[in-house]
């Protein structure tokens, strides 16, 4: 084969083929409608793919990705998922799933300057700024990366409640749940870390009172 991208879009053929060999009607129902009762805000890495390790089928998971599953306050991007998946689509679920190994939280946690995406890598610099007691005390350098993978996974979620989004949704509808997941690359086993229902306590310093 000449090229490597050729053999994608002959596996996407046989996909294709096969979807309709086991139901007839998987795309024109797919076509019409989305109604995915999950979001997926997860890490870019490929070793991650949010519906194989969690064996969703298409038109199931509604999924956004970036460099250690951050939810930014300022991304535009991050934002318009979020409201679109929360106002729109209505889901019940909003996962934040990150993964140990992960390469975004080791850079963050060393000193190498690599451009632009310092500024993207600062948001867990202050994460682990904020559990740096807690972080500081694992004893190895391993171990210190995990917990970071977890502390920022919490610290996600809790930005996600601090949103407006959220708390709209939350006083009218009582959804959605969020919950904060941790892949292990060398187990493919997802560990919940922690979970926010509905109405949850937060600091009222963040909280909307004209929603
Ligand atoms: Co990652």
């Amino acid at each position: 084969m000449a090229n490597p991208y050729e053999k994608l879009l002959l596996e996407n053929k046989a996909w294709a083929q096969q979807q309709v060999e086991k139901d007839p009607e998987f795309f024109s129902r797919l076509s019409h409608i989305q109604t995915p009762e999950f979001l997926w805000i997860g890490c870019s890495d490929s070793r991650v793919p949010a519906d194989k390790i969690t064996g969703t089928q298409p038109g199931e998971i509604f999924v956004h990705r970036n460099i250690a599953n951050l939810v930014v306050h300022t991304d535009i991007n991050l934002l318009s998922v979020l409201e679109y998946a929360v106002v729109y689509l209505k889901v019940k679920h909003i996962i934040v799933c990150g993964h140990y190994g992960c390469g975004g939280i080791r850079a963050a946690m060393e000193n190498h300057s690599l451009g632009i995406i310092n500024k993207w890598l600062r948001n867990i610099k202050d994460v682990y700024h904020m559990h740096q007691k807690e972080i500081n005390a694992c004893k190895t350098e391993d171990d210190k990366a995990n917990r970071l993978v977890e502390l920022n996974v919490q610290e996600q979620i809790m930005n996600l409640a601090k949103t407006s989004i959220v708390q709209k949704a939350w006083k009218h509808e009582q959804r959605p749940h969020l919950h904060g997941w941790v892949y292990g690359l060398n187990n493919g086993i997802i560990k919940p870390v922690c979970e926010m229902e509905p109405g949850a306590h937060i600091d009222p310093l963040y909280e909307y009172d004209n929603l």
